[in-house]
């Protein structure tokens, strides 16, 4: 069945008009997450009875909001079980439980850039590496790539996501990438985390002389503060930027690519 005639489906069974239903959801492996702000508690559990069997998954999850600087979801079980899920995706297998971890399936183009664009004698730092979204798929491209990941449950995962798709290339580090020990050997270091900036310093400290920065931020649709700041420092021989999603109604996550040449 076509995802729109399962919608049609849920419409009729819940006695929700099509419209109403909420349009932004993820399934992620055997499980779906969604926010129900627009619906009272007692709907709830229907709804996410009617997705679950309609859908043929596991579980379903009512997203409240991502908190902190660990991006820790704060998502509830209303309907099945509440379990580690494999999601795939062109291969790669992402094993994570959506109750502790977040994944950014709106960041799939990004992945496939990156994949495009590097180089297999390349050395990566990835300085936020959550489960491995950008550093599993990247390890079998690469020569090396380092992944920090601060978070316990997030760095459970990575360590599970290396070993099921045999990344041998992947080094896990486990803790602050503030602190990771190595200066002057990146190629390339992707700074996925909206407060990326704040790090900058330290991307810049870990790349070689010349190299790439791939930095995320949050940015107000039209506000070219960022921009004008990256542009203007001292290494940043040129600076180009993409809208990786729009996040919300007024911002959009965006990455800036820093070509960097030092001094
Ligand atoms: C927004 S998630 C992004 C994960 C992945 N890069 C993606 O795009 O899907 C950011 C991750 O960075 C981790 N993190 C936050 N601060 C960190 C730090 N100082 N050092 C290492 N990891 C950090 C969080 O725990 C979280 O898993």
């Amino acid at each position: 069945m076509q995802k729109r005639d399962i919608i049609e489906a849920i419409s009729e069974e819940t006695g929700i008009p099509k419209d109403r239903l909420p349009r932004r959801f993820e399934i992620i492996g055997k499980s779906i997450i969604m926010s129900l702000i627009d619906f009272p508690e007692y709907m709830k559990y229907s709804i996410a009875k009617s997705y679950v069997t309609k859908f043929k998954l596991w579980s379903f999850y009512e997203l409240v909001e991502i908190k902190g600087q660990m991006r820790v979801p704060e998502a509830k079980l209303i309907y099945g079980i509440n379990t580690d899920v494999t999601h795939i995706e062109n291969g790669i297998l992402f094993r994570l439980n959506p109750s502790k971890v977040m994944f950014s399936k709106g960041n799939k183009y990004e992945r496939h850039r990156l994949l495009d664009e590097v180089k297999n004698d390349e050395i990566v730092v990835d300085m936020f590496a959550g489960i491995g979204y950008y550093s599993i798929p990247l390890s079998s491209r690469v020569k090396k790539i380092y992944a920090c990941e601060i978070n316990p449950d997030s760095y459970h995962f990575l360590i599970i996501n290396k070993m099921i798709n045999k990344s041998e290339t992947l080094i896990p580090y486990f803790g602050d990438s503030s602190f990771f020990p190595l200066e002057g050997v990146a190629d390339r270091v992707i700074m996925g985390h909206f407060d990326s900036l704040i790090y900058l310093n330290k991307g810049l400290s870990i790349l070689k002389n010349t190299g790439i920065i791939h930095l995320h931020a949050l940015v107000k649709r039209g506000d070219e503060t960022i921009n004008n700041y990256l542009v203007n420092l001292r290494s940043v021989r040129g600076v180009k930027s993409r809208i990786v999603k729009s996040y919300s109604p007024s911002t959009n996550h965006m990455v800036f690519d820093l070509h960097i040449e030092k001094e």
